[in-house]
């Protein structure tokens, strides 16, 4: 049986509620939401045996998320991933954002979609259940151009899968990239880091950095590198290698087959548990990054380095400022649509 069920999670000092929603499905599945970010705050699901575990990061009270350094589930925007010196043109005009991740700009500025409030309803029907989230950007917030409108709708079904649909319309042009940031760790704290995970990812390219994590234009074979997970690797076997990966991996991947078709984009496997998760998306590109930064702190939810891995569905990083890349400007009387869905299951049972 499909459920949701929602329970008040504190006040923000602005004195905005937050609500925390909770999904189930019959094979004891459970995602936590809250609609401050429109934020995914856990994930359990079942290992080969059927023991339930959460494989998301996440905070236990509000203030966690409030602070939130690492974006652990948030919804990150208005442009994820980094934008060069934080500046770009559009119609003849430049825009300066926050260089928030010096000397770029990261996941949205100071205060991104991940820290902002959104409103909230739920979401029946026959075979899923789910929440739909909005948040209207005003125009000029964080610098960008165009009141923005985007909605987030995650839903559960019985088959374990996880759906993130995005939604948004704008009224003068704009730049968009919108993800979700989830730090997934399969063993569901069986295992402290994420090195023997085996990843694959459908991706025969990817995008060559700089040191700041900008790409620089070119579209690279994956062939004959550490970033080449055609076929299966356990991910710590090549972690040490990747250039410009601030100490693991930290890049974005062009997933093969065709934009705006829903395909399948990475698989991870946790050989201890035997859980699965398949991401599929409509989306250019997927970030890899294997939490290099995690700190074993407080702040970041006490995971340690490599504690958990992001797979972020995304536009390529940098694109309003790479002509080359598939655009990521959102016109009026245009309707930008994005779907990833999560798929977990287990081998090995
Ligand atoms: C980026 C990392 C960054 C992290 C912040 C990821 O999407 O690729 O470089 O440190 O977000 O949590």
């Amino acid at each position: 049986m499909l459920t949701i069920q929602s329970e008040p999670f504190g006040k923000t000092p602005d004195g905005d509620d937050v609500v925390s929603y909770s999904l189930t499905n019959r094979n004891g599945v459970r995602v936590g939401l809250i609609n401050l970010g429109a934020t995914v705050t856990a994930v359990n699901v079942p290992d080969k045996n059927g023991k339930v575990a959460n494989v998301t990061l996440g905070f236990n009270d509000l203030d966690g998320y409030l602070a939130n350094a690492p974006y652990f589930g948030g919804t990150c925007g208005r442009y994820s991933n980094r934008i060069a010196k934080g500046q770009f043109t559009l119609d003849g005009e430049t825009y300066q954002l926050a260089t928030n991740n010096d000397p770029s700009h990261l996941h949205g500025g100071k205060v991104g979609f991940n820290k902002r409030v959104w409103q909230h309803e739920k979401v029946e029907s026959a075979d899923h259940v789910g929440v739909k989230f909005t948040y209207v950007s005003p125009d000029g917030e964080e610098n960008y151009p165009g009141q923005l409108t985007v909605h987030v709708t995650y839903s559960l079904n019985d088959a374990n899968e996880l759906k993130i649909d995005y939604e948004a319309t704008t009224d003068k042009a704009t730049v968009l990239n919108l993800t979700n940031h989830c730090y997934w760790n399969l063993a569901g704290g069986e295992q402290a880091t994420i090195v023997d995970n085996e990843l694959t990812l459908m991706c025969d390219k990817y995008l060559p950095v700089d040191e700041a994590g900008i790409p620089i234009g070119e579209l690279a074979a994956v062939a004959g590198t550490p970033m080449d997970f055609i076929t299966p690797h356990k991910i710590g076997e090549r972690i040490t290698e990747p250039v410009n990966g601030n100490g693991g991996y930290d890049h974005c991947w062009v997933v093969n087959g065709k934009i705006g078709e829903l395909r399948p984009a990475a698989k991870v496997v946790e050989p201890q548990s035997g859980r699965v998760m398949e991401i599929l998306t409509t989306e250019p590109g997927i970030q890899f990054y294997t939490g290099n930064f995690l700190a074993g702190t407080p702040e970041t939810g006490n995971a340690v380095k490599h504690g958990a891995l992001c797979l972020e569905a995304q536009h390529f990083p940098d694109s309003p400022n790479q002509p080359e890349f598939p655009t990521t400007v959102l016109k009026p009387g245009e309707v930008y649509k994005q779907t990833t869905v999560h798929r977990f299951s287990v081998v090995g049972k």
